[in-house]
């Protein structure tokens, strides 16, 4: 039987949407969580983020109000890596996409956590096998752990192995998310975009022509999906959900391993281009209002 690796200190790379649920779904499960970011405002906006995110679950009778105050408390913000990384079992990097960017994460992170951590990245598309390679003979121990957002209500978390990751890092990485509440699936070759974001982003690049095209408005082909297709939510509402910078950084990696189908449209490129990024930056494809909800569709 493989042996399993015990988990029960965790530290969370980048705490931005990702990142911050990730977060809030391992304290609530019992963890000992330190969440970390380059920017020190971004920690002060995930505190806020969980406390009410926490606050909504207790107040819809979904969380017990006794556990989100353990949740909490279990939480350490830290300014940085070294220290959040400082004797955790497992890592999780939720950075930016971007290929440098994590391998500097990961490598930083392998030299500060145990020596036998499991070192994950929560990418969406990126070769975990090139992630890897930074920590040299560490790759053994670095998995993808790919949740989805938001992180703390989504029900899949996708384990992807890389080249060299070990059997028991695998298997530690699914009886974690199993831990979490979440289903897992595993990719079993590390293949860009893995089971899930491969899909999801020719669907939403698909919408993005036809909105560039004026076949549609964004409410219309958003309606046309959810309510003709059963998409649960429309893939434009969700692309400013999940960021139409990450987006953008998922396409021109996609479009380089996959090929030009993947290729980011103008108007993508233009919206990230003007800091229009989605529902984070209050305006992306659709306009929001304080609350974080569609105001109107904002074509230009
Ligand atoms: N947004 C989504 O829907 C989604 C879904 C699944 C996976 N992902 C993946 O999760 C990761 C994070 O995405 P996100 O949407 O949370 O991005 P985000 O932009 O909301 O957050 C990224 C955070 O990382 C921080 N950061 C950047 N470099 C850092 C470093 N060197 N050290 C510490 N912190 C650093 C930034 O300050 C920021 O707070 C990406 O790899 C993305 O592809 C995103």
């Amino acid at each position: 039987m493989t042996p399993i690796r015990d988990i029960s200190r965790v530290a969370v790379v980048g705490a931005g949407i990702m990142g911050s649920g990730i977060a809030q779904l391992a304290a609530t499960a019992g963890y000992d969580v330190a969440l970390c970011d380059a920017a020190p405002q971004q920690l002060e906006r995930a505190r806020e983020g969980i406390s009410a995110s926490i606050e909504k679950l207790v107040g819809k009778g979904r969380l017990a109000a006794e556990r989100g105050d353990q949740a909490l408390s279990r939480l350490r913000l830290c300014t940085t890596l070294d220290d959040a990384a400082a004797d955790a079992d497992l890592v999780v990097e939720a950075v930016v996409e971007a290929l440098q960017v994590k391998q500097a994460v990961l490598a930083e992170a392998a030299a500060a956590a145990k020596p036998d951590a499991v070192l994950a990245t929560n990418t969406s598309q990126l070769s975990i096998t090139s992630i890897a390679s930074a920590v040299g003979d560490g790759a053994t121990r670095v998995v993808g752990l790919h949740f989805f957002n938001p992180a703390v209500l989504m029900r899949l978390v996708e384990v992807v192995r890389g080249l060299q990751t070990s059997d028991d890092v695998v298997v530690a990485a699914c009886r974690f998310a199993t831990s979490l509440g979440k289903e897992t699936v595993v990719c079993r070759k590390d293949s860009p975009g893995f089971l899930t974001s491969r899909i999801s982003a020719i669907v939403r690049l698909e919408c993005l022509r036809m909105l560039e095209e004026g076949v549609g408005t964004a409410e219309d082909i958003d309606r046309a999906l959810r309510l003709g297709l059963n998409f649960p939510i429309g893939p434009l509402e969700l692309g400013d959900r999940n960021g139409l910078d990450t987006y953008l950084r998922v396409l021109e990696s996609l479009s380089e391993t996959l090929g030009e189908r993947f290729r980011p449209t103008v108007g993508l490129r233009n919206l990230v281009a003007a800091g229009r990024l989605g529902r984070k930056s209050g305006r992306g494809i659709y306009e929001y209002g304080d609350d974080g909800e569609i105001q109107s569709p904002s074509r230009s």
